[in-house]
């Protein structure tokens, strides 16, 4: 008598009808199913994720043999377990898992994960806009997506998602209220990168205090000597640091500001004030932080509230002479009051892993200011970082694809 697919062999040596009743066993998480005939511990039918249909016609096999009529059991019964079964059969069929968009040369990570588990990968590589994204998702069972665009036409698209999971910390692409609205858990991997992004904000700031990229460029253009004028070259000792957001970022690089001995001062409408003082900085807010600062760093998500928060009228109040460093998200800077500051020489200097828009057009003046180091969003990188990024996604996917509860749900 056949016993299906997946551990096969060991179900085929188990199968041991010597009595027709036959009960299903309790399920273990979200992976395996199982009916065990009366005989105790004898596994009839056991599988793995991908199980197939064939498994589900060898059930069928197995009630024909066994003969209902002649089976301990009621019709009721095994109708039950038939029902059971065929919605375990479906859950359990090949799921599409759609990545909208990725960084990465590959996707074996991901493959490695889900496609081991018998689902399989729809990728589109560059990011879409919102107007082509339903046509990859809208049968998708779950979807992720690194900077496209999941807008609440794209959300609408969705016919079967179970989980819409965000490769990083930020998810300010996602239309979190649409998602919940149509009961879509939205997922985000909150802490893979929190070292490699403060210790970049460390380098941004030092790099500007110190100067640093305007003097190899100088000597590298065959100048010997100081690239800048003497009072553009500063001590952290001497200056006060604003951290806007005091999160798993913000406090990390704070920690990493202390031995330098310069003043800080973080402003965060949600955090503890005494968390802030806990940490040897000084609770503040925006106004004083923006008057009283020489640097000025971001840690905060984009949201409603913090989008365009150094604007001409708030970069207006900062001291002469100020830094700005932003590693959290470009619309957090209107660029075109910015570049305005930076011109002015009112901002003395910017360091910036992200812009609005990104990439930065090639055209965009910003790329020739001297006083402006940038990056293109790549400060959360790291062999491991990057590793932890991919595998915690994959693996937020699956969870969902096998109806397990998740983690990381920000809506
Ligand atoms: N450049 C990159 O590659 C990169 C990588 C990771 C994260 N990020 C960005 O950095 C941001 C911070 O990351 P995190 O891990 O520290 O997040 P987090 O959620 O741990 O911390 C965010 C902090 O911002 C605070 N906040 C919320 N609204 C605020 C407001 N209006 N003003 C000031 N603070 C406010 C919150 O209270 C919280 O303490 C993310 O939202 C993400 O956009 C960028």
């Amino acid at each position: 008598m056949a016993a299906g697919s997946g551990d096969n062999s060991t179900a085929r040596q188990s199968l041991q009808l010597s009595s027709p009743v036959v009960r299903i066993g309790k399920q273990s998480p979200g992976t395996r199913l199982r009916i065990n005939a009366v005989k105790p511990g004898v596994s009839v039918f056991q599988n793995k994720r991908a199980f197939s249909c064939r498994a589900f016609a060898s059930l069928v096999t197995l009630a024909h043999n066994v003969g209902v009529g002649t089976c301990a059991v009621g019709h009721r019964t095994w109708l039950a377990a038939c029902i059971f079964l065929f919605v375990r059969v479906r859950s359990h069929t090949k799921m599409k898992v759609a990545v909208t968009d990725y960084s990465f040369l590959d996707l074996s990570v991901e493959e490695s994960i889900l496609q081991a588990s018998g689902h399989f990968i729809s990728a589109w590589k560059e990011r879409k806009s919102a107007a082509e994204l339903p046509a990859l998702v809208t049968d998708a069972d779950a979807v992720i997506t690194q900077f496209a665009p999941v807008n609440a036409d794209v959300i609408a698209s969705m016919q079967q998602t179970r989980v819409i999971v965000r490769y990083g910390i930020g998810v300010d692409n996602v239309d979190l209220a649409a998602a919940r609205a149509k009961g879509i858990p939205v997922c985000n991997v909150p802490d893979y990168c929190i070292d490699e992004v403060a210790d970049h904000t460390l380098a941004f700031i030092l790099a500007t205090t110190r100067q640093v990229v305007s003097n190899s460029n100088s000597l590298k253009a065959g100048k010997w000597g100081l690239a800048t004028s003497l009072d553009q070259m500063k001590a952290l000792r001497d200056l006060a640091v604003g951290v806007v957001g005091f999160g798993r970022i913000g406090r990390e690089v704070v920690s990493r500001l202390k031995p330098f001995r310069c003043r800080i001062l973080v402003y965060d409408p949600i955090a503890k004030s005494a968390d802030i003082e806990a940490a040897g900085a000084t609770p503040v807010a925006l106004r004083e932080l923006l008057s009283q600062t020489d640097v000025i760093t971001l840690h905060c998500p984009s949201t409603a509230d913090t989008r365009g928060m150094l604007n001409s009228e708030s970069l207006a109040k900062t001291r002469p002479g100020v830094s700005i460093i932003n590693l959290a998200r470009g619309d957090l800077i209107d660029p075109n009051a910015l570049m305005a500051a930076l011109l002015s020489g009112h901002v003395a200097a910017a360091a910036l892993d992200v812009f609005n828009p990104e990439p930065i057009p090639a055209d965009h003046p910003i790329l020739k200011l001297d006083n402006v180091i940038l990056a293109s969003h790549i400060a959360s990188t790291s062999v491991p970082a990057v590793r932890k990024l991919r595998e915690t996604a994959a693996r937020l996917a699956l969870m969902a694809l096998n109806g397990e509860p998740l983690v990381n749900v920000v809506n």
